[in-house]
């Protein structure tokens, strides 16, 4: 028998002007996205950026359903979409925020399981580390790969 441990390390910021030029813009297109949100239901609007390899940026926001699970997460919209529109560019990041009554929550959301999957199958076909950075008005949280948020991926098929 042997006992294992899985560690994972992310970077802590305080505010977009701690990012770099190319994180910023990313993290401020995912604040953006918010406001594309459709959310009737939850009122709480999350909006994703995508990062291509080549600089380019796709958003996505969550969109709700009166059949609730026939809705979607900002991430898998954003992801979706940006992998069927573009399908042989790498994604190099994605980055996520959340608000509320017009506003960014403090705390970075954080992306529920599904939407985690889907990105680490993303990073597979892209075929490099996706850094994830989750967006909060007062803390901002970086990962560098999506198996940092999901480790012991599912990608046995
Ligand atoms: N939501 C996301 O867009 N991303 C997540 O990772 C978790 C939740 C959305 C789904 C639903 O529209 C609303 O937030 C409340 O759960």
């Amino acid at each position: 028998m042997t006992n294992k441990e899985i560690k994972i390390a992310w970077r802590e910021y305080y505010g977009l002007d701690e990012l770099d030029v190319q994180d910023r813009e990313l993290a401020q297109a995912a604040i953006d996205a918010t406001a594309l949100s459709y959310a009737p239901y939850s009122g709480f609007n999350v909006g994703a950026a995508v990062l291509f390899e080549d600089g380019e940026i796709v958003k996505g926001a969550n969109q709700e359903n009166a059949a609730y699970p026939s809705g979607l997460c900002a991430e898998r919209t954003a992801l979706f979409y940006a992998s069927a529109s573009r399908p042989d560019k790498a994604m190099t990041a994605i980055a996520i925020a959340a608000g509320q009554n017009g506003k960014i929550c403090d705390m970075p959301a954080t992306p529920c399981g599904a939407c985690r999957q889907v990105m680490a199958q993303y990073q597979t076909k892209s075929g490099r580390p996706m850094k994830v950075i989750l967006v909060g008005e007062k803390l901002i949280w970086s990962f560098d790969k999506v198996d940092d948020l999901l480790p012991l991926i599912f990608d046995s098929i």
